[in-house]
């Protein structure tokens, strides 16, 4: 079958993204074109990814691929308190801003994360000795000052991320906010983050609900409380930091749930690990790749069935694989994005345009 028969029948079998990754019998995968007009920018609802600054500045086709794909972008790391936060009330919003600049230049939402996190909290704020009001009016400062300089540029906010262990009980050990304020501290970050910045949509951020009911359940019934006592909270994210063992009916339920109650839902961090035991020398198959794209299919028509509404969109967690922080920060060996590290579609791709279609 010559190149371009096989071409034309990948496309109209939407199985071009596979032979692009694995390469064809008619040809290298090199002679196959990404198809550059078929991007996710033109999706129902946004797809984005996280971004670090570093990659942006030094890595032209990293930047050609988030511009390309994405609508939203999340900074991986530097609006975290560690990367912002030099000192009480001093702050470094640079590398920050280099996101925000990349998105204005490319017409992107940027979604803020994360404001309040047991990690990534700073050494002087370890440190730091006060009353608990003391610690409620550093909290508040803080929020007020990075939600405020970020005021209009930052559509929506992880305002509180990971504040619960997987048994759904409230994140105590490591968690300075919990230790020095109380659960309290939850809905204080909310309101402050809805004084500095009153437009801005207000998530709470959680990992696991896909993997377990109790989670999910806990989850969902912190929203109702924090509802139930007005507190501005606008949205659910659901990292999503799933796997290629992962049941569809319990991965579509978590999200059925999450917008159960009519907030927004963003599936915030979504990768597929398929290294279930993160083997060093764990080789990522054509059988990986397939079993990956029947999750990235399922997570899709998940955000699909929910009301047009509610759908705040996809992030995915990384852009492409050589930079996935499951390589870069866990040291693990697995391809989790939907984008190899040759900036080509992987089967996952496909499972996601497959899940776009309306059933
Ligand atoms: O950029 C600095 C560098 O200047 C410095 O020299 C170096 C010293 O250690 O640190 C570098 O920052 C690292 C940063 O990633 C950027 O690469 C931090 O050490 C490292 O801790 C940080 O890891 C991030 C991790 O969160 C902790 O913040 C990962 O990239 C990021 O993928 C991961 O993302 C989290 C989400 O925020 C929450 N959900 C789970 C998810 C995965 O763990």
């Amino acid at each position: 079958m010559e190149i371009k028969t096989a071409i034309y029948a990948a496309i109209l079998t939407g199985s071009l993204a596979f032979l692009t990754y694995f390469g064809s019998s008619c040809g290298s995968s090199k002679d196959l074109p990404t198809p550059e007009k078929q991007t996710l920018r033109e999706a129902v609802f946004p797809f984005g990814g996280a971004i670090s600054p570093e990659f942006l500045k030094n890595d032209t086709q990293y930047r050609e691929l988030a511009a390309r794909e994405f609508s939203s972008i999340t900074a991986e790391y530097v609006m975290k308190m560690t990367a912002i936060s030099r000192g009480k009330d001093v702050y470094d919003f640079a590398a920050a801003d280099e996101i925000i600049d990349f998105a204005r230049k490319n017409k992107m939402r940027v979604h803020g994360h994360t404001l309040v996190w047991y990690r990534e909290t700073p050494e002087w704020l370890k440190n730091y000795t006060g009353t608990r009001e003391d610690f409620i009016m550093l909290l508040e400062k803080y929020i007020k000052a990075v939600a405020g300089h970020f005021k209009g540029k930052v559509v929506s906010w992880d305002v509180v991320n990971e504040a619960l262990l997987d048994d759904g009980s409230i994140r105590i050990e490591e968690n300075i906010w919990y230790q020095k304020i109380g659960l309290e501290y939850i809905e204080i970050a909310f309101r402050a983050a809805h004084k500095a910045d009153p437009d801005a949509l207000l998530f709470y951020n959680e990992y696991g609900q896909e993997y377990s009911k109790v989670k999910s359940d806990a989850v969902n019934k912190l929203m109702d409380e924090l509802i139930e006592k007005r507190v501005p909270i606008h949205g659910i994210g659901l990292q999503m930091h799933t796997n290629a063992n992962i049941n569809d009916l319990q991965l579509k339920q978590a999200v059925r749930d999450a917008g159960a109650k009519g907030l927004k839902v963003h599936i915030s961090e979504l990768d597929v690990q398929t290294n279930m035991e993160n083997n060093s020398d764990y080789v990522f198959t054509e059988e990986s790749a397939l079993k990956q794209k029947e999750v990235y299919r399922w997570a899709t028509e998940a955000m699909m069935e929910l009301p047009a509404n509610q759908r705040f969109g996809i992030t995915f967690w990384g852009v492409t694989d050589q930079y996935s922080w499951r390589w870069l920060y866990e040291g693990i060996p697995d391809k989790v994005l939907p984008f190899s590290e040759k900036y080509e579609h992987k089967p996952g791709y496909e499972g996601i345009l497959e899940g776009l279609k309306e059933k």
